[in-house]
């Protein structure tokens, strides 16, 4: 190779050596026949100087007419030789910063186009909007965070593999044109030509190949599964992501844990050179939704809910007794005063009024603790003794706020949960570079849709019962892996009884004549000695975006898609010529001008 060193190798211990760098112009300054460029690679920034004074007359015309093609961004070859730093100049924050190359010979490699934005280290709002950065994402891509994320990313999975496959698990491929499989959101789905009207469906995730691996005999497999779904892309959801997909035969449910547990101690140990402790915590679902407000709870800071349904339970209050009558719950939230420090205001508490109502609440009953009672405009319906009630269940004191939801249960806790979120944002409870590992253990098998009353799997119809199946409070052996209050990866022990999958399927609304036209083959498969058998999921794009404390997904994707689920780099999806459809027998039903609604983040 030409290239002698990366922009980021260089030391003083390399004085005097002949080198040949090979990079991109980053910066550049001319100081009247001294040129001083920032030569940058993925490595590093090393500076680069043409010095006119230390080069032969002919040489200085040659070079320097080359180097007239070191416009912002081209890449670039130098050659030169490493020299100390004049006394005062050298930078400390930059590994080469002590020396720099002086120029005897250059070459442009690749010319650039001004480009649409600074590349260079700068703060963040500096930063064009993300629709540029996402057109031209291989400038983005130059950028020292981007190079960051990909490079913890590549380090991640590669520790991943280290682990796993030292534990036994074979690494294997599952399709990625199948039939759809069940995970709740919509397919992408692709024709076939050879079979017109007929579809292939992108996987959603590999559950039933990974399960009919198991009954392959495998026993523990791995992938970095690419998995597809079409729903609305969030801060947390692309439609096209990466899972670390596992399956074990033969294990019990601490079996899988355990394995995750042992595998994230070895990456963190990789990653951070630390020990982190084990085992994760573990927290039933009902005490996770009653105490925090939802399924991933970050339990890294305090605000809790106390159920408070029996407190108020002859409160003359209309509202609260109508909601209780029809099953509904009261809970509480305390803001303390030593958490709010006084900076909760009675506009703040109309903020949380109108934030709590978007989040899914009727409404948001609130009192602040005067002269040693909850008061407020409605506390008239209390009686004093209800008052005290309240106060001696949520441990409030002089000063502090209490919230009370109430309302369904699961409506109620979720749209609390978002407000407990939203206050300690505010108050800044939420510690910043720290992380938190639990699971959430003891989960329900299925859920019923409120409106509908349809009933739906807690996680997928393939987790086993624990028990008979039974429509109501039946549970499931499935559990969730969370870090910092996001869900990183769901887990289950599967089904490997043919018939209890049979009656799962129907549980769900499934008709005999469905359940075999859609998941015989998968139901067969479990006909011939499926072994007991589980595993989990893990989201790769959320655990890298977690870890490096980003703001969104995207930046921990090379080419992720924009909210709209658009490419702007490539700009798919894009029509296809009449012809290719004919050729599918697709007709096309032009849709321009219909506009689709995308949700807000
Ligand atoms: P689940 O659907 O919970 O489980 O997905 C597992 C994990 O994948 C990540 N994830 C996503 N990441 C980015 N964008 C998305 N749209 C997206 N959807 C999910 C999350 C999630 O926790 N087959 C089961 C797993 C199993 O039972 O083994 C499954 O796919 O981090």
């Amino acid at each position: 190779m030409k290239r002698t060193h990366t922009c980021g190798e260089l030391r003083k211990s390399d004085l005097g050596k002949e080198v040949c760098l090979q990079g991109w112009v980053r910066f550049s300054r001319d100081h009247g026949g001294v040129a001083f460029i920032d030569l940058a690679d993925r490595y590093g920034i090393t500076q680069v100087v043409f010095d006119s004074e230390d080069l032969p007359e002919a040489e200085v015309k040659r070079i320097s007419d080359i180097m007239k093609g070191f416009t912002r961004e081209s890449a670039v070859s130098i050659n030169g030789t490493v020299r100390d730093r004049v006394e005062g100049t050298s930078d400390a924050r930059n590994p080469t910063g002590e020396v720099e190359v002086l120029i005897f010979d250059a070459e442009v490699l690749g010319k650039s186009k001004t480009p649409p934005f600074e590349v260079g280290d700068q703060k963040e709002n500096v930063l064009p909007n993300e629709d540029v950065r996402m057109k031209y994402r291989y400038l983005d891509l130059r950028r020292t965070e981007m190079i960051e994320a990909l490079t913890l990313r590549s380090r991640f999975m590669t520790l991943a593999r280290e682990y796993l496959n030292s534990a036994k698990f074979l690494e294997v491929e599952t399709p990625i044109l199948a039939r759809s499989t069940p995970e709740g959101a919509r397919d992408y789905i692709v024709p076939s030509r050879v079979h017109p009207g007929s579809f292939y469906a992108l996987p959603q995730s590999p559950q039933l190949f990974k399960q009919m691996l198991m009954v392959g005999g495998i026993d523990r497999y791995y992938q970095f599964a690419r998995c597809f779904r079409d729903e609305d892309s969030r801060k947390d959801r692309q439609p096209e992501f990466t899972q670390l997909d596992m399956e074990l035969s033969f294990v019990e449910e601490k079996d899988i844990q355990d394995t995750i547990e042992n595998m994230i101690v070895h990456l963190w140990k990789g990653l951070y050179g630390t020990d982190l402790k084990t085992p994760f915590p573990r927290i039933g679902y009902v005490e996770a939704m009653e105490r925090f407000g939802t399924d991933k709870p970050d339990m890294r800071y305090g605000l809790e809910f106390t159920k408070l349904t029996e407190v108020v339970k002859d409160v003359p209050y209309e509202i609260f007794q109508r909601i209780m009558k029809a099953g509904g719950i009261v809970a509480g939230l305390n803001i303390t005063s030593e958490l709010s420090g006084g900076r909760v205001g009675r506009n703040d508490i109309d903020r949380y009024i109108e934030y709590a109502k978007k989040a899914g609440l009727g409404g948001l009953t609130w009192m602040k603790v005067e002269n040693g009672v909850p008061t407020s405009n409605i506390t008239k319906y209390f009686t004093p003794e209800i008052l005290e009630g309240i106060k001696t269940a949520l441990n409030a004191d002089e000063g502090d706020i209490l919230f009370l939801i109430a309302g369904p249960w699961k409506q109620t806790y979720e749209g609390g949960g978002a407000l407990r979120i939203k206050i300690a944002e505010d108050l800044g409870l939420v510690p910043e570079g720290t992380f938190q590992f639990l699971w959430l253990v003891d989960c329900p098998m299925f859920e019923t849709d409120p409106i509908s009353g349809k009933k739906d799997a807690f996680h997928h119809p393939f987790v086993k019962p624990l028990g008979d199946v039974n429509e109501d409070g039946c549970m499931g052996a499935c559990f969730d892996l969370c870090l910092n209050g996001n869900e990183l990866g769901s887990g289950s022990l599967r089904i490997n009884d043919p018939e209890v999958q049979r009656d799962v399927l129907r549980v769900l609304g499934k008709t005999d004549e469905e359940i075999e036209n859609e998941f015989g083959f998968f139901v067969e498969s479990l006909e011939y000695g499926a072994p007991p058998h589980g595993g989990i999921a893990i989201g790769v794009d959320r655990f890298i975006t977690i870890l490096l404390g980003k703001d969104t997904i995207r930046d921990v994707i090379a080419f992720p898609k924009n909210r709209k689920s658009t490419s702007l780099l490539d700009g798919s999806p894009t029509k296809v010529p009449d012809e290719k459809l004919e050729e599918l027998q697709i007709m096309s039903l032009s849709l321009d001008g219909i506009d689709f609604d995308f949700d807000e983040e």
